[in-house]
């Protein structure tokens, strides 16, 4: 059977490369994918919102499977459109996909089933937001109710901070639309993690857990991203409380959406924070999560086709876990994540050793056939190792080989579970 995957990220990148190995796959197409793909996809030159354009191309090829990657083509209805013209396709309608749309809809939905997450309020009306601040003191937390690449939140330690980021928002309307609405949220403490899981209606498999870190820079600094690192599993955080989460927050948000009449199907990601009365909800996004998604499918056994054909028709397969761990090092072009430099040569990417990942995202070929940067994140590194720190060492190890003055990465990926474990060692040799 033939594949589509629709996007042009890492995260695209690394389900290119799990479905390629899929027994049950001959092709796999990538729109429009990126030159780095190349090895594992054929290239389609269709922008994520050509709709009509995907679905003829789709009908035209016979394509059996479509995974659409990112969200802005879900909320834009692009699965609707897929499965109006009769194509299978794993990703939820845009009414599912409000759960990642509007921050105010997805905590209506949390209060309504009692699944668990910060207090919160949404506002329109900025004195009625002031007051409420007033009341509830800082810190708190200030959130766009719809999409802003990741830069509608404001974690406000003072008063003032969230007084400014309410006034930006709902006066000097920053984000446009998207936050013409805010939710204003008590803020929560603990270690954050990833959950994502395969849905169909109310079936929740759930995939294994990572944790991601947002901050530009080394010690959680410097402006909010799309991701620079991630790793998976997540060693200080117990299997009890993830098999808590998936009872509490995954399974009663499915069967929610099923009983609001927006059922969903396709990858339900919970960010979640493991506070001291348990996981809570901090956002749901309606996909695969970038860049977890590429360290949580290299450690996923099983065929990933075949567990979402099963799934769509109604099994709830099991699936297989490698027990290695993976760590993968985001490198971005110098700038991000605001205006980057790009076109510098990436040299070195050909000396990496045959066991890392190599997953493209903003990089384009020269005549040459080499890879430039080409804007934002432009690849990740990663590797597999016994326990996370070891898969960490291997990941820098061979970053050192990746010459180019127009990258620049964090040092820090997993240094918390590299800690966790120290002292856990120490701990057992006492
Ligand atoms: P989001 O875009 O909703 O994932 O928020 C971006 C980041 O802000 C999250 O990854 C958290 O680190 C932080 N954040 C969001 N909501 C809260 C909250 N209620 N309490 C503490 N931190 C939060
Ligand atoms: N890594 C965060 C996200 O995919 O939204």
């Amino acid at each position: 059977m033939k594949v589509l995957i629709v996007g042009r990220g890492g995260r695209e990148h690394a389900l290119c490369w799990k479905v390629r190995q899929s027994p049950l796959v001959s092709e796999v197409f990538a729109a429009p994918g990126n030159a780095g793909m190349e090895d594992c996809a054929v290239r389609v030159p269709l922008a994520e919102s050509e709709q009509e354009k995907l679905v003829e191309f789709a009908q035209r090829e016979g394509i059996a499977l479509t995974i659409i990657g990112p969200e802005a083509p879900l909320l834009e209805g692009l699965a609707d459109r897929f499965r109006e013209a009769g194509l299978k396709v794993f990703g939820p309608n845009r009414a599912a996909a409000e759960i990642e749309g509007s921050k105010a809809f997805a905590k209506e939905l949390m209060k309504k089933y009692g699944i668990p997450t910060a207090e919160y309020a949404v506002f329109t009306d900025c004195g009625e937001a002031l007051a409420y601040l007033q009341e509830k003191g800082a810190p708190i937390v200030v959130k766009a109710d719809g999409l802003a690449s990741g830069k509608g939140v404001v974690v406000a330690e003072t008063l003032s901070e969230a007084e400014e980021a309410i006034r930006c928002m709902l006066l000097d309307h920053k984000f446009g639309e998207a936050c013409a609405k805010i939710v204003l949220e008590e803020s929560m403490e603990g270690e954050e993690i990833s959950l994502m899981a395969l849905v169909h209606g109310e079936t929740v498999i759930p995939l294994e857990p990572a944790q991601d870190h947002k901050r530009a820079y080394d010690g959680d600094r410097g402006p909010n991203t799309g991701g620079m690192g991630a790793y998976s599993p997540v060693p200080q955080v117990k299997r009890e409380i993830i098999e808590e989460a998936v009872e509490t927050i995954l399974k009663p948000c499915a069967r929610a959406l099923v009983q609001e009449g927006r059922p969903f199907t396709g990858v339900l990601y919970a960010g979640l924070m493991i506070t001291e009365d348990g996981p809570k909800v901090v956002e749901f996004n309606a996909r695969f999560g970038d860049p977890e998604t590429q360290v949580v499918l290299p450690r996923m056994k099983s065929d990933l086709v075949e567990v979402i054909l099963r799934l769509l028709d109604g099994e709830t397969p099991e699936i297989l876990w490698e027990e290695q761990g993976m760590l993968g090092v985001v490198a971005a072009a110098v700038g991000y994540p605001e205006k980057c430099e790009t076109g510098a040569v990436l040299q070195g990417l050909t000396e990496l050793s045959p066991d890392v990942h190599l997953f493209h995202a903003g990089t384009c070929r020269d005549e040459e056939g080499r890879f430039l940067t080409a804007g934002g994140r432009a690849f990740l590194l990663g590797a597999k190792g016994r326990t996370i720190p070891e898969a960490r060492e291997r990941v820098y190890r061979e970053l050192d080989k990746v010459q180019c003055l127009g990258i620049f990465y964090r040092r820090d990926i997993g240094l918390r579970a590299y800690q966790t474990m120290q002292e856990a060692s120490q701990g057992a040799s006492l």
